[in-house]
């Protein structure tokens, strides 16, 4: 059935949407609810809610079994878990960092203090370009942290030899990239330590949760005293803390989805190639490629639109396309730097950052998931090409 065959057909012209019901980025995937049912009953029963239960136990030792690190700590979200982070590695003064990230990156080290200098990145892997770190580094620069956007892997070795050049610490946001390889080595055991995020809109999902994986025992053993106020036990407490720690709810969550891995991975994949297929006629909408020897998660349908060969801006088409319920959302806009408190801290940060800038305009994130498929990806690939094949039009009505 065509979508749309004429533009007044558009939601946004006057017709009515096409989806009923609003196709979501980020959609939580919960393959087996009768798996989670069972983890609360369970925890119900024990009646141990939090403080290092059974349940977070087990995800930890899952995860770091998963991707081969010695240690895993789990906390109650991502930010908490890079705020925890950065406390213990005792960062200070200035932190190199990309703008073109989420927010939360920027702001666990602001709320530690701590300066977050904006680097570019590499339009081709929208991750921190290693070339324009030296000239940022100052006497007062602590560490590196890099992020792996949309799981695609930092340029670890490039960060690692920068940080022992300089005598930085490099650590990562890898919020995005649980599932994903780098050198064949699963993400989780890079520089001093890795952050994920299992919000509820993550690959695996703990509702909301994060976790730290590490390979020094001892920065995990300051790291679990620091999630749990400084507590070494019931009565003795070693040293500030904070309450990071993750209750046994979201660790049955994650323990759920880590136990649909394989579905999660194969519908993410089909979805990516089907979304490949779809568009890959339309000139001035290229969707992000992925390291082919990697292991990947496919979390993210990331199109990169050519506003001059579209016709149209990356704006339009996301109103086009959300007046059609398909909530398609602009990711990292407008960039950290561009955010309070950045742009007023950090008014000129901008200059520098022409390729995040650039991105920032162009980025364009599409649903996937379980909650979506082949028919749905393949009626937005048609609307999507309805929309550019009628540019000209569509733009003197908007
Ligand atoms: C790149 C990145 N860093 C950090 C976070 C923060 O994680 P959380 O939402 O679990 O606090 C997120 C996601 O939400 C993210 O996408």
């Amino acid at each position: 059935m065509a979508t749309k065959s004429a533009i007044s057909d558009l939601a946004f012209l006057g017709g009515p949407p096409y989806f009923s019901e609003p196709l979501h980025v980020g959609q939580p995937n919960l393959v087996e609810p009768d798996q989670f049912r069972t983890r609360i009953n369970e925890i119900l029963d024990r009646r141990w809610f939090t403080n290092d239960g059974t349940c977070v136990q087990e995800f930890e030792q899952r995860i770091a079994q998963y991707l081969g690190v010695a240690h895993c700590v789990a906390i109650c979200n991502g930010t908490v878990a890079l705020e925890i982070l950065i406390r213990a590695l005792g960062l200070t003064g200035e932190v190199i960092v990309p703008s073109f990230t989420f927010v939360a990156t920027a702001h666990a080290l602001q709320w530690q203090g701590i300066t977050p200098v904006f680097c570019d990145i590499d339009p081709s892997t929208h991750n921190l370009n290693p070339d324009q770190i030296p000239s940022l580094i100052t006497s007062r620069t602590s560490a590196i942290l890099g992020v792996h956007v949309w799981g695609r892997p930092c340029d670890v070795d490039a960060l690692g030899r920068l940080g022992e050049q300089h005598g930085l610490d490099v650590l990562f946001d890898a919020a995005h990239a649980f599932g994903c390889s780098q050198g064949g080595q699963m993400i989780g055991s890079n520089g001093r330590a890795e952050v994920f995020s299992f919000h509820a809109t993550k690959f695996v999902n703990a509702i909301e949760g994060g976790a730290i994986t590490t390979n020094d025992a001892q920065l995990a053993d300051q790291l679990r005293l620091m999630r749990n106020f400084g507590f070494s036990g019931y009565d003795q407490v070693e040293s500030v803390g904070t309450n990071g720690k993750m209750n046994e709810f979201s660790a049955a969550m994650g323990l759920t989805c880590l136990d649909s891995l394989q579905t999660l991975l194969e519908v993410n994949h089909r979805n990516d190639k089907l979304y490949r297929g779809f568009l890959s006629d339309i000139p001035g909408v290229s969707l992000i490629d992925y390291p082919a020897t990697e292991r990947h998660n496919r979390q993210y349908i990331v199109l990169e639109i050519d506003a001059d060969t579209v016709g149209l801006s990356r704006d339009q088409l996301q109103k086009l396309l959300t007046a059609e319920n398909v909530l398609a959302r602009r990711y990292f806009y407008p960039g950290c730097h561009r955010m309070e408190p950045y742009r007023s801290l950090y008014p000129d940060a901008g200059r520098s950052l022409r390729v995040t800038e650039a991105l920032a305009d162009r980025v364009l994130l599409l649903p996937t998931g379980t909650c979506i498929g082949h028919d749905q990806i393949e009626s937005v690939g048609e609307i999507l090409s309805f929309c550019i094949d009628h540019a000209l039009e569509i733009r003197r009505l908007l």
